[in-house]
């Protein structure tokens, strides 16, 4: 098949060496010079837990997609499977429960067009305008002094024009959340010493003035990247977002060619619960976000499906703690019947990224459980790529908190390619 020989090539050209069970080790930033860094253009403008790099999307699409080919992300997170498809030029679907990847994908996809950033401020200083966030733990995060001037900010910015207001609103939740008590170099919201000393030095200077230049500074930046992201020549495709959406209960409604995801990890990630705090100045209510916290994989309870793979009952046998045995099933019961489920409408590919994951000291192998019970579905493994994580902002400490001893939950991660029989 066509995809096949050119897929073949790739990897021979290389001298890329495949193991018996088909893993062909790779460095995908490596692969794509036209994408010349993991940061490059939008696809850094927010920092959003477990983010594919570009390059391992732009690897997939010119390995294997064809000219007019639909792309399809069902946890699409970040977006970038969105972000990546129009430098290529092709359509794409994408989903996830998190709604912030409206925001996210309205602003990476942005045109540069010419904004007054000082006319911006300045009248932003002025306005009269307010938003108060629906939020009962708002004066745990904030010291009173600056929250009349974050709800001013705010109910200024909601009522922007939607052709300027996305140039401004990642920026001002990054300034937004600078002026908490949330500490940014942890991922979930956490109120630690040094973002308390944060604030109390904050308050004893010009913090006012300090607050819209950081402003005005995360803006011009935000407009650079946009201006880098459009010298890739993306193109003007068909698109279609879910966000807010349980990709469990949730139907394709046309076929799509190239399904590409990476879905969230065993170890929970609580993608909303760390992204609580830009829901809320975004304008989403409390029992809204509490509502979507309870879909989130792994915790949601699913119903049972049939496994059909050994190492999945092998792994299982070895868990012994209950909770995290059923955490275990429930993580499967979740993917598995999604990729079933999903891939009867996927026509050509499915391209699905995962880290071999830990249960306590025990590796379980994510990748090669889902390829065994995907064989049985009609998909036919081709390859499974296998990337090093270099960096990535999840993992940053190498020492893991939990148990005090050095980070090794998660070094590679595995890029499974299956195609349909
Ligand atoms: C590993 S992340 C995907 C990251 C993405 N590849 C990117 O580049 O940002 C997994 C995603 O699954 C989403 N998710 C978790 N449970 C979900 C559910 N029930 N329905 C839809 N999405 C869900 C999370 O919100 C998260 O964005």
């Amino acid at each position: 098949m066509y995809y096949k020989n050119k897929q073949l090539n790739f990897w021979k050209e290389k001298n890329l060496e495949e193991d018996s069970s088909g893993k062909v080790s790779i460095l995908f930033r490596e692969t794509i010079p036209e994408i010349p860094s993991t940061t490059y253009g939008t696809f850094s403008i927010y920092k959003y837990p477990a983010k594919f790099i570009p390059q391992v999307i732009a690897f997939v699409l010119k390995n294997y997609a064809k000219t007019g080919m639909k792309i399809f992300d069902p946890f699409a997170g970040y977006g970038t499977v969105g972000i990546a498809s129009r430098i290529y030029g092709y359509d794409y679907e994408l989903w996830d429960l998190n709604p912030i990847i409206d925001v996210i994908h309205k602003t990476a996809t942005l045109k540069p067009f010419p904004i007054d950033l000082n006319r911006i401020i300045i009248t932003m200083k002025n306005s009269s305008k307010e938003f108060i966030p629906n939020w009962s733990n708002l004066y745990y995060w904030y010291p009173e002094e600056f929250l009349p001037t974050l709800f001013n900010a705010w109910g200024f910015v909601h009522s922007l024009p939607e052709n300027i207001k996305y140039f401004v609103l990642l920026p001002l939740i990054k300034v937004t959340k600078y002026f908490s008590y949330d500490d940014e170099k942890v991922h979930k919201l956490y109120k630690s010493k040094y973002s308390k000393r944060k604030i109390e030095n904050l308050l004893k200077e010009d913090w006012k003035n300090q607050f819209y230049s950081m402003l005005e500074k995360e803006i011009s930046l935000l407009y650079k990247k946009i201006v880098e992201y459009n010298n890739l020549k993306p193109k003007d495709v068909n698109y279609k977002i879910k966000a807010g959406i349980d990709t469990l209960e949730e139907e394709l409604e046309s076929e799509i060619n190239i399904l590409i995801t990476s879905p969230p990890y065993l170890q929970a990630q609580e993608y909303i619960r760390s992204t609580k705090m830009e829901l809320f100045w975004l304008g989403y209510d409390e029992n809204y976000v509490r509502e979507l916290s309870k879909k989130e994989i792994p915790y949601r309870k699913v119903k049972k499906i049939d496994i059909f793979s050994d190492k999945y009952y092998r792994y299982r046998e070895k868990i012994e703690e209950e909770h995290l045995r059923n955490l275990y099933d429930q993580y499967f019961y979740a993917i598995l019947d999604t990729f079933t489920k999903l891939g009867k409408n996927v026509t050509d590919y499915m391209c699905i990224f995962v880290g071999p994951a830990k249960i306590r000291t025990l590796s379980i192998p994510i990748d090669e459980i889902i390829i065994e019970h995907l064989v049985n579905f009609g998909w036919k493994h081709e390859i499974t790529f296998v990337d090093t994580i270099v960096s990535r902002v999840m993992f940053k400490s190498n020492i893991n908190p939990a148990s005090g001893l050095k980070d090794d939950r998660i070094s590679t991660e595995h890029l499974i390619i299956l195609s349909k029989k």
